[in-house]
């Protein structure tokens, strides 16, 4: 594939992304800026035990960056924390199918956000248990 074009998956997820729109009550929130271009995105997660159940994301940003936010909901779904932290910008743009080489760093964004929303569900967690309502 010519390295100057989206692939398929790419363009797929950028015409129709899946899981947009703000989580309401996630147990984890992850914010990440790229400072040069002002893209930014958001990863909503739902956290059971140590698995993702649930992803979401909100992302302001170049067809790559949102491509690369909607796959990053489907990649994180149904692992545990430690195994999403491991997902490396490299991973979103191979399960992509491949970015245009100009646009390779915008899958960085995707890698930043799901670091901040694991170290957030973790940081809410260890600040103790929810307390329960109404004792
Ligand atoms: S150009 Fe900014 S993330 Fe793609």
């Amino acid at each position: 594939m010519p390295s100057g074009f989206y692939g398929r998956r790419a363009l797929e997820h950028f015409k129709s992304p899946h899981n947009c729109g703000e989580m309401s009550e996630p147990d984890g929130v992850g914010e990440a800026f790229n400072p040069l271009c002002g893209d930014r995105m958001r990863l909503y997660l739902r956290v059971e035990g140590e698995s993702i159940r649930q992803a979401a994301f909100q992302a302001e940003g170049c067809a790559a960056a949102i491509a690369a936010a909607s796959m990053t909901t489907l990649l994180v779904e149904g692992k545990t924390l430690d195994e999403a932290l491991s997902i490396r910008d490299e991973d979103v743009a191979k399960a992509l199918g491949g970015l245009p080489e100009s646009k390779i760093h915008c899958s960085i964004l995707a890698e930043d956000a799901i670091q901040a929303a694991v170290e957030e569900a973790r940081r809410r967690r260890s600040s103790g248990p929810n307390k329960e309502r109404g004792s």
